[in-house]
């Protein structure tokens, strides 16, 4: 398996997604279920689309203990997929600001793992957000995360982080979603968690191995699932709108979401409420970037979930084809029954833009490859990553303004743990939120510009590219916030 060329897999995913768009309606089918080679069957497709099971916190304090494992369902069947308590996504984690987290993490896999609360603004010491812990198979480790009274309600994730490793993890089906509630009441009938993430089965249920062009452009799956289910229906009525909250969970997939028949109404990006809905054609999610959608059915009808194709530039001359994010089917949404009448949107919503003109600093980080002796480095500055070194120290409590180049040929989502930014320019003129986020596309040979306020929290963590596969492979570094 990890031998085959994946250019000729991509190239078949083209032809079958060109012809079934062709003949209309069920786009995606061929190329999502793999394998006119005779590999994994996904089962129940098209059935209702299942929420991951919420755990919500009572009292300040939401306290839970997640299990790492094989052996989970995935796409209708019994696999041998990685799970939180047997299930991918894992179980939603539902708690309010202010709220105290806590997580024992007990690791039944065979190597080592860790957990990580991507995107949420807590501190990233000790038993925190510390993606430096290392948890042993067979062991136990008990997290805590203190969410300050003032972080923005929105939607957020937890993924394994262990260095070398989180690819596999997170392919292999390591992830679950993370909620920080408190309004505004949105005039929504269903709030929904879609967290869309992709792998590659064998056959016999058990998670494809990379191949070494996979870990260079970044590895896709073949089935690409919304909570674990391949290609589910979601059910409306017209006029009642629903919220959806989508999230890129895949390892190194672009997501390209268009919604057949709707605009799709931007409230949040990243966690962070906009400052008004914004009306989209289209929204293009990094891996680890989220976004928060009213929809708002106005006839009755079958209307697809799309994620189009998504260029991310390709290897230059350093060997190797494109890097492109083929169309997928993701979703369908079913809507049917008599039509109410709609409730509009809020003209405003609570964005929680900080102030950013005072910068203290500037700098230039870089994402670099380089070909060596053992074939294609992926690193920052040059420098693959070290979790010993300080690569970047900052002064606590001040606001820095990054340029973030990238002088490869093909795009590298940038994620900052802990500390979101807001981005103030990028290379290619890409629609710009103008609130905090926490990955953003650098474009081949291109450049993004940040104002990030290093506040509410002190202490080292990371940033990296958020294709899991050029993190493992060292396009990551640190950053030591000191008072
Ligand atoms: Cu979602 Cu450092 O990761
Ligand atoms: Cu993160
Ligand atoms: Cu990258």
């Amino acid at each position: 398996m990890s031998g085959r060329p994946i250019s000729r897999r991509r190239a078949m995913g083209l032809t079958a997604v060109g012809a079934a768009g062709v003949a209309g309606g069920t786009a995606g089918w061929l190329w999502s279920a793999g394998s006119p080679e005779g590999g994994f069957r996904p089962a129940g497709s098209g059935a209702s689309l299942r929420d991951p099971e919420v755990v919500s916190s009572r009292g300040g304090r939401l306290r839970v203990d997640l299990t790492a494992a094989a052996g989970a369902a995935l796409a209708g069947r019994d696999t041998a997929a990685l799970g939180y308590n047997g299930t991918s996504p894992g179980p939603t984690l539902r708690v309010r600001p202010g709220d105290e987290l806590s997580v024992r993490l007990t690791n039944r896999l065979d190597q080592p793992t860790n957990l990580h609360t991507h995107g949420l603004r807590v501190s990233p010491q000790a038993n925190g957000d510390n993606p430096f812990l290392r948890i042993e198979p067979g062991t136990s480790l008990d997290y805590l995360f203190r969410i300050p009274a003032d972080h923005p309600a929105g939607t957020f994730w937890y993924h394994p982080h262990h260095h070398g490793m989180v690819a596999d993890q997170i392919f292999g089906g390591l992830a679950g979603t993370l909620l920080v509630d408190r309004g505004p009441d949105l005039p929504v009938d269903r709030d929904r968690v879609l967290m869309v993430t992709d792998t590659t089965m064998n056959a016999g249920g058990s998670v494809a191995a990379p191949g070494r062009m996979d870990r260079m452009m970044g590895r896709q799956g073949e089935l690409v699932l919304v909570n674990g289910q391949h290609q589910p229906s979601i059910s409306a009525a017209p006029g009642v709108a629903q919220r959806w909250r989508i999230i890129n969970g895949c390892a190194s997939r672009m997501l390209a979401l268009r919604l057949a028949g709707h605009e799709l109404d931007l409230v949040a990006l990243d966690g962070t409420f906009l400052p008004a809905p914004a009306s989209r054609e289209r929204v293009v999610l990094a891996p680890g970037n989220r976004a928060d959608m009213v929809v708002r059915p106005t006839a009755a009808g079958r209307f697809e979930l799309m994620s189009e194709g998504v260029d991310q530039g390709g290897m230059g001359g350093m060997g190797g084809g494109g890097v492109r994010s083929e169309p997928v089917l993701l979703a369908t949404l079913l809507v049917d029954g008599s039509a109410a009448p709609e409730a509009p949107l809020p003209a405003e919503l609570p964005a929680q833009v900080p102030d950013t003109t005072a910068v203290a600093a500037r700098r230039r980080i870089a994402f670099t490859m380089g070909m060596g002796m053992a074939g294609m480095s992926f690193g920052i500055d040059g420098r693959a990553f070290d979790p010993q070194r300080d690569d970047q120290s900052v002064r606590f409590g001040t606001t820095e303004e990054w340029t973030v180049t990238n002088s490869t040929p093909m795009a590298h989502p940038f994620h900052l743990h802990v500390w979101p930014f807001v981005v103030l320019a990028t290379s290619d003129g890409a629609p710009l939120s103008g609130t905090p986020q926490d990955v953003v596309l650098v474009p081949p040979r291109g450049w993004v510009r940040l104002r990030i306020p290093f506040t509410a929290h002190n202490g080292r963590s990371v940033f990296h590219c958020h294709i899991l596969d050029h993190e493992d492979a060292g396009m990551m570094a640190t950053v030591h916030v000191r008072r």
